[in-house]
């Protein structure tokens, strides 16, 4: 086993352990990777760097999450308290990766999002992992009780999508098309795949789901998810939060190839690929 105190975390002197007191924290995110080997400080974008190809007629599909060392997905209804600098840098490379970042309305309301950045740095930096120069983002929703003065409606930058169902509500829907494009999927709720393909057809490689739990379940339950990164936060949480899935259990467990490992601050950020 590699000696964590390598990956430039701080010792506490007197007891010789690896520091957990603020005070011992490394003050500058470093991220390194553990696995594969060797061990060495890396580049986060590197790191995430891989060929995602079209799976059939439908986008690669990779889900990010972030969760305690007891499976919470929020504290106090929203994730940001279970991250940490090094995470942050994770969470922005991943958003180089996709065309079209993925999320149901539950996690757009409670996490309030905004339009993607269009800065130059970040163009570039997505043009390095072959994805558009800017992120769309994409809501699932079938009630579609979002609000549209939100700043993800109101905020500017590139048009949002939103995915909704045949039975959502036409009034309601014409009031969406004024602020985002509309891809109708499904009769009585939003067929994912359906979704996934319409994406495909704008041109869309690689999808980003950041969740929540249930579009996640979804996802997993139709078999869409190819990839799946999960930052591993040092605490514990308790209390009633859900977990990165949540829905009916799968009729078959999906089974995970581990890709890499990499740390940071006591965070662990492990990504599976799905075996198929
Ligand atoms: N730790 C993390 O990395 C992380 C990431 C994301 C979210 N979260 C947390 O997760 C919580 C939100 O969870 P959630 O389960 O409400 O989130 P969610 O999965 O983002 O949203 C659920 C909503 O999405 C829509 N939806 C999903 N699948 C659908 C389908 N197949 N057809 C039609 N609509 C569909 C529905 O919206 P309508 O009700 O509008 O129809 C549904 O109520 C928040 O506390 C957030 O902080 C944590």
């Amino acid at each position: 086993m590699a000696d964590v105190a390598s990956f430039g975390w701080p010792t506490d002197q007197r007891t010789g352990l690896v520091g957990k007191d603020p005070g011992l924290r490394c003050k500058e995110a470093t991220v390194h990777r553990i696995l594969p080997a060797p061990p060495e400080e890396i580049d986060t974008d590197d790191a995430y760097r891989a060929v995602r190809l079209p799976v059939g007629d439908r986008p690669w599909v990779l889900v990010n999450m972030i969760e305690s060392a007891d499976g919470a997905i929020e504290v106090g209804g929203v994730s940001g308290p279970l991250g940490s600098a090094g995470d942050k840098d994770v969470f922005s490379t991943m958003r180089m990766i996709p065309d079209v970042i993925l999320v149901g309305a539950g996690t757009a309301i409670a996490e309030d999002y905004g339009p993607t950045s269009t800065s130059v740095s970040t163009r570039t930096r997505r043009l390095g992992h072959g994805a558009w120069p800017t992120a769309r983002v994409a809501v699932v929703s079938n009630s579609l009780s979002f609000d549209l003065a939100s700043r993800l409606f109101s905020g500017g930058g590139i048009r949002p999508i939103v995915i909704t169902s045949h039975a959502s509500d036409s009034e309601r829907r014409t009031h969406v098309e004024a602020v985002a494009d509309v891809i109708l999927a499904g009769e009585q709720q939003v067929d994912l795949e359906v979704g996934l393909v319409e994406i495909a057809k704008l041109g869309a490689r690689v999808v980003l789901s950041e969740g929540g739990p249930s579009l996640n379940a979804g996802l997993f339950t139709a078999d869409l998810v190819d990839e799946l990164c999960v930052s591993l936060s040092p605490m514990v949480v308790g209390g009633p939060s859900r977990r990165i899935l949540h829905g009916p259990e799968l009729s078959g467990t999906a089974n995970l190839t581990l890709a890499h490992v990499l740390t940071e601050d006591h965070f662990l950020f492990l990504r599976y690929l799905v075996e198929r």
